[in-house]
């Protein structure tokens, strides 16, 4: 989604601005813009790459100690340099992130009223809201804040005006916003994501909805957006300090950022552990949802994408671990669908950014039903882990690519830990259910290793997608149990980063209507791990091998039967226990990402996907 930057200060900001907005390029773009200034501002802005914009700086270079810049994507108008932030209207020049839902009246009552729009955007009447307000006389925050109210929808905008050179006015509400000071950059930074403003300084401040910013070289203050600026509009806002390392935001050598990802699964499972588990007794630090695991009767997971496969795994191992029930939903179904949630419901949301903004409406809508709510999230200060009433901590660290690959496995770890607490809680110890395969401390430090032996196997994977590539009728990803939500992921990566039609199925199902897609031309790629479930796996594929189909199986170290079964095979460490779900992962994330360099893909930033989807 839009990533915003701005800077005002005692330095020239278009390098801060252009450097802001390169990290925000994982979010997903397809225009670019920056305005900078000293008294006036000058936009420069264009469809594509934000090398167009740097390419326009060459020849017309830019200065000012003052500016905002943006990455847009497109919602409202189609991606071109018109539409492009930032917009300028009279002395007011902007850059928003979000939907202005009541986009339609507000066209139709400022044409009627003189104005005209020249782009299609919701973002650019704003604008003319804005400058309406200052013809009456508000002064510029006001008029800022005044317009902001009649806007509806969750939007964040940042307003900078010829007029008022010394400063920078934001606005959060929904979309996700940081501010801070950085004393070596001499001046005030607003932007979409810490990650844009993290080399000045990692001494942030996460806005929160309604939050009203006034931004200075001095610093800058946070106000109420309902209340008129003034000593009674103050609202104080801790900072957190981030210990995020810059080299996390860089490649450190791999061609994407996706490679070094998937290469960081083994640290990211470490870290995690060191988060979430006390070493000495291998408890896991869950005090907090002590309470809530003893009244607990249902779980409600709910998530997208990624995070939502991550659930259906949460669910087998909630349910077998601690014998909780557990409903797992897409989070932009959840609210639709009348869930019944009451007091004893836990409503467990799982999100790499917690910004995602259906997880963050189905988690304010269990609140409002009165569920008890936790989250799994990857971002501290993000709006899920702050809204959440208790949140585990991923420490995948900064996740650029916008394929999520450490995420993924680090929420599946959080869900073993969850698991293991749960079933020690005293409320299932009460219920005398405890019969459950040991997550203990061991079982969490064999990871790590289990994970570099699958990573290990890259090239084999390299070659198998150069034989594979030339599959027309697409991918089937087959597993069954806990391993169907894996090889729904499989599909899912596989779609997302190479744009070769993927499908996940339980295996079982296959002949319930997919098969009738399979001859020559399919590749089906099957997780068939030797545990209770292999040999109805087997039966499976001998259906799909006899259409013709070209079989690509995960399965355990030595498989003598899986080996003659298949056209290609690669063997791992599999143990019958819940270590198997990461380490099948490895293989798909590797095999979608060598598949998606060979057809010469933007592997980091897919088209029409963004990293953090911030509207419904
Ligand atoms: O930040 P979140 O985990 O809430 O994001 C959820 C999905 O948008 C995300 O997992 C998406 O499906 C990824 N592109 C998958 O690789």
């Amino acid at each position: 989604m839009c990533g915003i930057m701005g800077y005002v200060g005692k330095n020239d900001c278009v390098g801060f601005l252009i450097n802001g907005l390169k990290r925000l390029e994982y979010r997903g773009y397809d225009s670019s813009g920056v305005a900078a200034g000293n008294s006036s501002f000058t936009i420069v802005k264009s469809e594509g790459k934000i090398e167009n914009i740097e390419r326009i700086l060459e020849t017309k270079p830019l200065k000012g100690t003052i500016g905002i810049g943006h990455t847009r994507w497109a919602t409202h108008g189609k991606p071109n340099s018109v539409n492009a932030h930032p917009h300028r209207t009279g002395s007011t020049v902007l850059v928003h992130n979000g939907i202005i839902e009541n986009y339609e009246p507000l066209r139709a009552e400022l044409i009627e009223k003189g104005y005209q729009p020249v782009s299609e955007t919701d973002s650019e009447l704003f604008g003319h809201l804005v400058e309406e307000r200052l013809k009456q006389g508000h002064a510029f925050e006001e008029a800022v804040r005044t317009a902001f109210l009649r806007l509806e929808g969750s939007c964040s905008i940042v307003v900078v005006n010829d007029k008022f050179p010394d400063r920078i006015v934001a606005v959060k509400n929904g979309t996700p916003m940081v501010v801070a000071h950085s004393a070596s950059s001499g001046g005030s930074f607003v932007a979409s994501d810490a990650q844009a403003i993290i080399e000045h300084t990692r001494d942030v401040t996460f806005l929160e909805n309604e939050d009203f910013v006034v931004c200075t070289k001095e610093g800058f203050s946070v106000h109420s957006l309902k209340k008129p600026l003034g000593p009674g509009s103050v609202i104080k806002r801790d900072s957190t300090v981030l210990d995020w390392e810059l080299t996390s935001l860089d490649k450190a050598g791999y061609p994407h950022y996706m490679l070094k990802e998937i290469h960081e699964q083994p640290r990211a499972i470490l870290d995690t552990l060191d988060n979430l588990v006390e070493r000495e007794t291998a408890i896991p630090r869950m005090e907090g949802l002590r309470a809530i695991l003893q009244n607990v009767r249902k779980v409600q997971v709910v998530a997208c994408g990624t995070a939502w496969h991550a659930g259906l795994v949460g669910k087998y191992i909630l349910e077998q671990i601690a014998r909780l029930p557990v409903e797992v939903d897409l989070a932009s179904e959840y609210r639709y669908r009348e869930p019944i949630v009451g007091p004893d419901t836990l409503f467990l949301a799982i999100t790499q950014s917690g910004e995602t903004a259906d997880t963050l409406a189905a988690l304010r809508e269990a609140k409002r039903q009165g569920a008890m709510t936790a989250a799994i999230c990857n971002v501290r200060g993000s709006s899920i882990a702050r809204e959440a009433g208790f949140t585990m901590f991923t420490a995948a660290g900064p996740e650029i690519g916008v394929a999520s690959t450490k995420a993924f496995t680090t929420q599946i770890l959080v869900l073993m830990m969850l698991g293991q607490y749960a079933a020690h809680s005293k409320h299932i110890e009460e219920r005398g259910s405890i019969d459950h395969p040991k997550l203990d401390l061991h079982f969490f430090l064999k990871l790590p290793h289990l994970i570099q032996g699958a990573l290990d196997t890259e090239k084999k994977i390299a070659a198998i997608a150069k034989r594979c590539i030339d599959s027309p009728r697409g991918f089937f990803f087959l597993g069954r149990g806990r391993l169907y939500p894996i090889a729904l992921e499989g599909a899912l990566k596989m779609k997302e980063i190479s744009y070769i039609h993927a499908e996940g199925y339980p295996a079982g199902e296959m002949k319930h209507g997919p098969i009738a897609m399979v001859d020559a031309g399919m590749t089906i790629v099957v997780l068939a791990p030797r545990d209770g479930l292999f040999d109805k796996t087997i039966s499976n594929l001998q259906e799909v091998k006899a259409r013709g189909g070209r079989i690509v199986a995960v399965g355990s170290r030595g498989d003598d039967q899986l080996f003659k079964l298949a056209d290609e095979f690669l063997e791992y460490d599999f143990a019958d226990d819940f270590s198997d779900v990461l380490v099948a992962t490895i293989p798909l994330q590797l095999l979608a990402y060598h598949t998606a360099v060979l057809r010469g893909t933007d592997v980091d930033k897919p088209r029409n996907l963004a990293k953090s989807v911030t509207v419904e």
